[in-house]
């Protein structure tokens, strides 16, 4: 592959340093800027080890700000956008919906604006590629007996999350049928793996059950999710840059189908395995239910339900499997196993994210939670 020029917005988040981290193991030569506003969900530590590669630059910046994406696609002559930057938790988009708008549509269009007239500006180049990285949320919510979502399901977002998306998404497509703007989208199931912000599912569990608060368990845990351990999503991206058609959409999955409770149990039986083996660990998380010889289930709670809480997620992968080949590398049991030895072996990125300002936040949403 020739030397390309990336743009990875959001970069600092949790998909997007893993995606950085594959694309800078991968592609050594090619060089990768990453733009990142660093909100509550942006980490500078997750790329922390990237910061001495001549070919990495990390720019602290807003997706809105115009001026700066011009430049920035300008001075870098950028020739692949791979777009991640979002508000993403679903919780937080029901409790304040603004900061969704703002950037996961207007930002998106602020940059799909800044890439037709850098692009255009430049008409001897013809390898650009604006990726929009989307989210199967937009397409509602099945029951038990429909088949998974394919890229032709009509979309029917839940929350303002899921519209915000769905709204970027039609913008990114309307680019292309208006402008010719060389674009594609995914549309991936749950992600799981490093790097993961502690508010979401698996890492709050996670974080949770060592420090042994409550795991809150929204409604009866019978929701349905398809998890995708987060690596093979930056493979199946870096597939769709170079082995996809310009204009089309794919659908990401796991094939990996599990309600909460089940996967919450999961989860409690891996940490009391990892902890219950080892005396270190023991000294390190005695509040941890492991380390008494009980088990982290124990601090399963139900809790009350989101509202609009979309029931079931599924996805119909063929299409990408058809034109790349993509498989998932990792299946449910191996990439908990991977995410646990990684927060396990990684406290000193997460515990300072547990800070009063986030505690003050789930304090106000979860009262219940992290009481025993
Ligand atoms: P995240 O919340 O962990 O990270 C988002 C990143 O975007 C953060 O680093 C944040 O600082 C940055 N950001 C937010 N607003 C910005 C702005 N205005 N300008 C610049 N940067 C800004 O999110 P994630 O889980 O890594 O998700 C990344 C993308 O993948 C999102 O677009 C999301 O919709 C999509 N997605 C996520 C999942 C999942 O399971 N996490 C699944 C499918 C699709
Ligand atoms: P989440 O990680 O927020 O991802 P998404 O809403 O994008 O699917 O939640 C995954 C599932 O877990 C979802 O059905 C809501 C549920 N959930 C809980 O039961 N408890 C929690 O504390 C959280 C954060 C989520």
């Amino acid at each position: 592959m020739p030397r390309n020029k990336l743009l990875v917005t959001g970069g600092a988040g949790f998909i997007g340093a893993n995606f950085v981290h594959y694309w800078t193991r991968n592609y050594r030569r090619d060089r990768v800027v990453v733009l990142d506003a660093l909100t509550y969900a942006g980490n500078p530590a997750s790329l922390e080890p990237l910061q001495s590669l001549p070919a990495f630059r990390f720019v602290h910046g807003d997706i809105r700000d115009a001026t700066l994406v011009r430049a920035l696609l300008r001075d870098e002559r950028i020739n692949t956008i791979v777009h991640f930057a979002a508000e993403s938790h679903v919780d937080r988009s029901i409790h304040s919906p603004d900061a969704f708008i703002h950037t996961n549509v207007l930002g998106t269009c602020n940059l799909l604006q800044a890439a037709r007239e850098a692009w255009e500006a430049d008409r001897e180049a013809t390898d650009f590629r604006f990726h929009h990285v989307s989210t199967d949320e937009v397409y509602g919510t099945l029951s038990r007996d429909d088949p998974a979502f394919v890229e032709t399901s009509p979309y029917d977002p839940s929350s303002p999350y899921a519209a915000s998306k769905a709204a970027s998404d039609h913008f990114v497509r309307a680019y292309r049928r208006t402008y010719g703007l060389p674009v594609s989208i995914s549309n991936c199931s749950n992600n799981y793996g490093p790097y993961h912000f502690p508010e979401k599912l698996i890492p709050l569990m996670i974080v949770n059950a060592l420090s042994g608060a409550k795991l809150p368990v929204y409604g009866d845990g019978s929701n349905v999710r398809d998890w995708l351990f987060v690596e093979d999503h930056c493979r199946a991206i870096d597939r769709i840059l170079r082995q996809g058609t310009v204009g089309e959409t794919y659908n990401i999955g796991g094939g990996a189908e599990i309600s909460n409770l089940d996967l919450v149990r999961n989860l409690c039986r891996l940490l009391d395995e990892a902890i219950g083996a080892s005396r270190a660990l023991q000294g390190t998380y005695p509040d941890c239910p492991a380390a008494r010889g009980s088990s982290c289930a124990d601090l399963i709670t139900f809790v009350a339900d989101r509202p609009g809480h979309d029931w079931r997620y599924a996805m119909d992968a063929a299409k990408l499997r058809n034109a790349t080949g993509f498989q998932p590398d990792e299946n449910l049991v191996s990439g908990l196993r991977k995410t646990v030895q990684w927060y396990l072996a990684n406290e000193g990125w997460w515990r300072p994210l547990l800070d009063a300002r986030y505690a003050k936040w789930v304090r106000q949403n979860y009262p219940d939670a992290g009481r025993t």
